[in-house]
């Protein structure tokens, strides 16, 4: 088992991690109350798993339906009434087992039920293992828009399975290439390069992202400064997300077309170089994160420079040198179209 610790509690990450976990819990939870919240297609493929590796818990069950509908104020509701009606005190133990919707909504149970629970994350998807669940944001969706409340709530433990990927959807693995991708040209060549030659990941390429993130978060708990070097591509993916009304286009995809706009802007601010530019093209072509025509980012631009502040002091961008090396600019309107 490959351990990573954080300031206070560690991520465990090996395939078939998920049948030692009442193995590791003994180190971060002494109760025997547990209560399992995931979406519906985990629970369908993996409650089983995850209910046979607790022999000695009393194991209780909340199914959320899977997507991003379920990151809102009533599923908030209905999971914390349904939890107090199965019994959970403040001393028992959630756990989040599904993807980022999961892990997102079950850490903001844990953060603000009883003012603050424990939980542990068992992340399933790409995305959630290498991105979502380390660093201790959670959060739900408001109509006005997405991640709009939330806390910072660590868990007591990350346990991270491989396994889980094998029954993954190929779009929603990509959407966790893309992060991955990312991770890669803003903080580990290697990594990058690694990815460049194979289309799926192992153990270690996961690990390598985490420790991206990781190294980010740890010296910006609060996402102040450094931590917005994660947001590589994320200025123009965001921008895409919302302009398409968050349907069209998943987050990585978003983002990956985020991360072509930002190299082209790099290019003409003499940061980026063209070779590069061409390379990550190819490859987020190959993994079908982008198609040609490619977007265009003068389409983006309103929806980018939102308020009136950014487009008198400029925006905080990031652009990526060469793999694996990144900064930020501050960047005017006219930079940017
Ligand atoms: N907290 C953070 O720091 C952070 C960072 C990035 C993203 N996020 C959030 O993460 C969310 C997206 O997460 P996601 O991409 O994991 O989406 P998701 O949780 O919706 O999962 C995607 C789909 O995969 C299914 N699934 C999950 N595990 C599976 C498995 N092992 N096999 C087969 N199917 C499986 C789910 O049921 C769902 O249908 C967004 O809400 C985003 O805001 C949070
Ligand atoms: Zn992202």
């Amino acid at each position: 088992m490959t351990k990573i610790d954080m300031p206070s509690y560690n991520i465990f990450i090996k395939e078939g991690a998920i049948r030692q976990l009442s193995q590791q819990l003994t180190d971060v939870y002494h109760g025997r109350h547990v209560f399992i919240i995931t979406d519906r297609h985990v629970s369908n493929l993996y409650l089983q798993t995850i209910e046979s590796a607790l022999p000695d818990h009393v194991v209780q069950v909340v199914e959320i339906e899977p997507g991003e509908v379920s990151k809102s104020l009533d599923v908030y509701q209905q999971v914390i009434s349904k939890l107090l009606s199965q019994g959970i005190k403040r001393d028992h133990l959630i756990i989040a087992f599904g993807g980022g919707v999961v892990g997102d909504l079950a850490g903001y149970v844990a953060a603000t039920l009883y003012r603050g629970m424990a939980y542990v994350h068992i992340p399933t998807t790409l995305l959630a293992q290498v991105d979502s669940s380390i660093g201790g944001k959670v959060g739900i969706d408001l109509p006005e828009g997405k991640n709009l409340i939330g806390a910072f709530h660590q868990p007591g433990m990350v346990l991270i399975d491989p396994a889980f990927l094998k029954t993954l959807e190929p779009r929603e693995y990509a959407n966790g290439l893309a992060e991955m991708i990312k991770a890669g040209l803003i903080g580990d060549a290697r990594l990058y390069q690694d990815l460049l030659i194979k289309s799926t990941v192992d153990q270690e390429d996961i690990i390598r992202a985490i420790h991206v993130k990781r190294k980010l978060v740890l010296a910006d708990p609060y996402d102040h400064h450094e931590r917005l070097l994660l947001n590589f591509g994320h200025t123009f993916g965001h921008a895409i997300e919302q302009q398409h009304g968050y349907r069209t286009y998943k987050h990585g995809e978003a983002i990956s077309h985020g991360m072509l706009m930002a190299l082209e802007i790099g290019i003409r601010l003499g940061v980026s170089s063209q070779a590069l530019y061409d390379e990550v093209k190819t490859l987020l072509v190959d993994r079908q994160l982008v198609q040609e025509p490619l977007l265009d980012r003068r389409n983006y631009l309103d929806a980018l420079v939102h308020d009136k502040k950014q487009m008198t002091t400029g925006l905080r961008f990031v652009l990526v040198e060469q793999p694996g090396k990144a900064l930020v600019k501050v960047l005017q309107k006219e930079d940017l179209s």
